[in-house]
């Protein structure tokens, strides 16, 4: 068997809440070391990781598990800041990059398609909320 295949092989399902803690951490470690990404959540919106991390743990539990531990409306909390469609597809690519690294089955799928729906409707969502309040956001351009 290839190197790959054993790889492939040893990953194992989203099962829990340890699984769903290595995989918010390892993204936001990603999301850290990206220049772009990195800029927005630690220079524009100095996120207290402390806060920020067992919130999104709580989020990924609720959308997974339905744990119930997560009842906030995030998409309002994002139109501040000066996010870009292409930082869309930068956190998508890099959520799945995670995902696939580190998981396989059908929690690990329903994960991105997930993550790819709510990134695909906040991006657009943005783009409605600028098209109405062009002033608003004027730092994007
Ligand atoms: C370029 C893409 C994105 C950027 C730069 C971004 C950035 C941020 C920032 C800066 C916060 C505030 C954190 C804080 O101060 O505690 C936040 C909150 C949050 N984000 Fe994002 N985000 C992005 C995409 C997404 C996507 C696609 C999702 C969902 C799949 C998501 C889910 C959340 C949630 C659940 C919160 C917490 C809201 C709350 O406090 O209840 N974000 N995000």
């Amino acid at each position: 068997m290839s190197s790959f295949l054993r790889r492939q092989s040893i990953r194992t399902d989203i099962q829990n809440d340890d699984d769903i803690r290595i995989l918010v951490h390892t993204f936001y470690g990603k999301v850290q070391d990206d220049e772009r990404l990195g800029y927005i959540f630690n220079e524009f919106a100095e996120v207290d990781w402390e806060h920020h991390l067992p919130n999104m743990v709580d989020f990924w539990s609720n959308l997974l598990f339905q744990s119930g531990r997560y009842k906030g409306r995030p998409f309002r909390q994002h139109l501040p800041l000066p996010i870009q469609k292409s930082d869309f597809h930068l956190w998508y690519n890099l959520f799945t990059e995670t995902v696939d690294c580190c998981f396989a089955g059908e929690r690990a799928e329903h994960a991105k398609e997930m993550a790819g729906k709510i990134a695909a409707s906040f991006s657009l969502r943005m783009d409605i909320e600028k098209e109405n309040q062009p002033n608003l956001i004027s730092h994007d351009l």
